[in-house]
């Protein structure tokens, strides 16, 4: 894990992308356009959430112990019955073309070389299936946007499983578009030239219904396909909880919700017999004012901690961040913007260098904590401070 402080104290080779988490987003900067810059960086109105995000994590301090026999990490987890190399998921995050052009496929490719489950988005530029070739024997997750059509969602629940995704992710907090300011000053906004809709117009069903609808193809009518789609998967009519039982139904594996805010639907994701949640605000891109996603883990695990697999996202830019998620009841954390930007430096070496440098941080900070594994990751070694000023 190491490796690349060696290679850096010892040899002077510096690695691609920086290892310093401020200034990261400076160095994607300088190579994006802004348009897809701003899609990335930006977040909902005043971005007060993506604030409270990374306030909420300096709430939270470590509290280390010593001489212990921590020379040896072990960061393995194990997730609905599966070993995972380490807590760190990739979170899923569309248009991944727009910031390199090695997109989803390569960084499906590096995930699996570094054993970090790729979870799938929905609003991807690579298929499902060209994922899945390209993710190989690595684990692999199929994150869904809903559709209001029950069968193409049936159609793309049977194409990830199919294609061996093993877990399904489903997005509740985004059933329509935030207020997003940047995207209206100019952020590219992926949808309307088909970028971020490869799942959709690779889809046998939605074809066969533009077909009927409209004549022709997803590609020969890219701006009406686009509309389409994107009325499908964002329309801005939510769906409620008695509609689950449609996906339990065309799911074998485990369902996983994204998005939980409130302990309230913690209780209701078990009562709907769900087997995980995650804890996110989106990075902050959905309901701008809402709390950081840190705070509210607490009582989340407090409420439903032992009933179902509780994730954590929204902030984590550290191997401390994660430690204190893994302390505050997380059993895994999503990696988001950081590995994007890391793609935008450096195509999929550079995502990779950065997922390689948050593990390699985590290991390293465990060990001068005095943690030797994962359930050592727990609230005796946390306080909580408040430094006025
Ligand atoms: C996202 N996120 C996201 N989530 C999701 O369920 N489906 C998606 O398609 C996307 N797309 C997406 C695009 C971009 C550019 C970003 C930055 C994020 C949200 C993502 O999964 C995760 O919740 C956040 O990235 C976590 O916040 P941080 O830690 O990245 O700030």
């Amino acid at each position: 894990q190491n490796k690349i402080y060696r290679d850096g104290l010892l040899h002077q080779q510096f690695p691609l992308v920086t290892t310093d988490p401020n200034k990261l987003e400076e160095q994607a900067k300088s190579k994006l356009p802004p348009t897809s810059y701003n899609y990335v960086a930006g977040g909902a109105g005043e971005k007060a959430t993506m604030d409270a995000n990374r306030l909420a994590f300096r709430q939270w301090k470590m509290v280390p112990r010593m001489l212990r026999p921590t020379t040896q990490r072990d960061l393995r987890i194990k997730l609905f019955g599966e070993t995972y190399e380490s807590p760190v998921l990739m979170a899923p995050v569309g248009v991944q073309t727009i910031f390199h052009e090695d997109k989803e496929t390569g960084l499906a490719e590096v995930c699996s070389e570094i054993g970090v489950p790729y979870i799938l988005s929905t609003a991807s530029s690579s298929s499902i299936e060209e994922v899945a070739k390209a993710n190989g024997n690595g684990p692999r997750w199929y994150q869904l946007y809903w559709p209001q059509d029950d069968d193409i969602t049936i159609s793309l629940l049977n194409r990830a499983k199919a294609n061996g995704y093993t877990a399904l992710v489903v997005t509740l907090d985004t059933w329509a578009l935030a207020w997003r300011p940047a995207d209206l000053d100019g952020a590219y906004i992926p949808f309307i030239k088909g970028v971020g809709n490869r799942t959709g117009f690779t889809d046998p069903v939605f074809r066969e219904k533009f077909a009927k609808k409209y004549g022709g193809t997803p590609e020969d009518k890219v701006q009406q396909a686009s509309e389409e789609w994107v009325g499908e998967v964002f329309s801005g009519a939510a769906h409620t909880w008695d509609q689950l039982a449609l996906l339990k139904k065309h799911w074998d594996g485990p369902i996983i919700l994204k998005g939980i805010q409130h302990p309230e639907d913690a209780k209701l994701a078990v009562k709907h017999g769900c087997d995980g949640i995650i804890v996110s605000n989106h990075g902050g891109r959905q309901l701008d004012g809402a709390v950081g996603s840190l705070e509210m883990l607490p009582e989340i695990v407090e409420a439903v901690g032992d009933k179902l697999t509780v994730i954590f996202d929204s902030g984590i830019r550290t191997g401390v961040d994660i430690i204190k998620a893994l302390a505050l009841g997380a059993k895994a954390v999503l990696i988001g913007r950081p590995a994007i930007y890391g793609l935008a430096v450096g195509g999929k070496h550079g995502a990779k260098q950065v997922l390689q440098g948050i593990l390699a941080d985590l290991d390293q900070s465990m060990g001068l904590a005095g943690i030797q594994n994962i359930a050592g990751c727990n609230h005796s070694m946390i306080r909580r401070v408040q430094y006025g000023g």
